[in-house]
């Protein structure tokens, strides 16, 4: 599975770069705007398209980084997608338009197949297209039908829907379970669209896509959590997006700092001899 930094903090992206397991990058609005805040009191304000720019340049050729449209309609939508990715993708060849699968807002204004039909303009100009904000499979069969290459399932807020459905306060980092979670009976299984969690989702669209031989990728978005990066994992998704403290959280086990602590506490001046420089040539030696 390949892993994407869900970022737009360019020291965040420079510094897993440099750990060399980074397969392309994921930004939004909102982590865009995240970025934006974040520069110190007295700095100035961000100058967008250099920064823009430097998180290409970082990320590098065949490392893709998604940039979404602000747009809601199919004809802006189409002409920002077009915009972004004259723009940039001639830093490293690497810049990803995201599109979301549906623009329709939350009362209900805006037309349906807008991100659709958005999508299907840019992919025909052979423009590569992230579908965004996707919540059930069928938005993935539409996106990918359109010509989407990569489809993003955003696994955590479906958990966030089902534990808002069900009442129950979390945190965003909690994890929710993969089997789902029932109501206050303890009979009936909560659910959002048919789903029981976030990771069913990103599993019935791997299981649809491979069914029919559909060539898009899956991107599992919207991880909150190291367990649920490995269940992602499990169910076969092609690439997770994950936040740069998940990230982090993901090599870190009491018990190999524990391994760590006893290895230290054993180490043999014998053996750390073997460390020392040569004398003859005072070049470090390694056996
Ligand atoms: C990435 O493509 C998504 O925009 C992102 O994962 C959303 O994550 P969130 O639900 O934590 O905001």
């Amino acid at each position: 599975m390949k892993l994407f930094l869900d970022s737009a903090i360019l020291s965040e992206i420079k510094e897993a770069v440099s750990w060399g397991i980074v397969d392309g990058v994921t930004t939004n609005p909102s982590l865009i705007k995240k970025a934006a805040q974040s520069r110190g009191e007295g700095e100035e304000a961000i100058d967008m398209e250099g920064y823009i720019k430097q998180i290409l340049a970082s990320v590098g050729r065949l490392c893709p980084v998604s940039l979404e449209v602000a747009a809601l309609s199919v004809e802006e939508m189409v002409e920002q997608g077009k915009m972004l990715y004259e723009r940039f993708d001639s830093v490293a060849g690497n810049a990803v338009i995201k599109i979301p699968v549906c623009t329709m807002n939350g009362r209900g204004e805006g037309n349906l197949f807008d991100g659709i039909a958005a999508i299907n303009e840019l992919a025909e100009e052979k423009i590569p297209i992230n579908a965004t904000l996707v919540f059930t499979p069928e938005q993935a069969l539409l996106a990918a039908k359109a010509g989407a290459e990569y489809v993003s399932p955003f696994a955590g807020r479906v958990d966030d829907r089902i534990r808002r459905k069900a009442g129950i306060t979390f945190e965003k980092p909690d994890y929710f379970p993969l089997n789902g979670i029932t109501d206050e009976s303890g009979k009936e299984m909560v659910n959002d669209y048919g789903l029981l969690s976030g990771v069913e989702l990103v599993a019935r669209i791997v299981e649809m896509f491979r069914e029919y031989e559909i060539e898009c990728e899956v991107i599992a978005a919207s991880i909150r959590n190291a367990i649920q990066v490995r269940e992602c994992a499990a169910v076969g998704a092609d690439i997770a997006t994950i936040p740069f403290g998940v990230l982090k959280s993901m090599v870190m086990h009491p018990g190999t700092s524990d391994g760590i602590d006893a290895f230290t506490a054993d180490l043999v001046p014998e053996y750390l001899d073997l460390f020392k420089a040569d004398e003859n040539t005072g070049q470090e030696v390694s056996e």
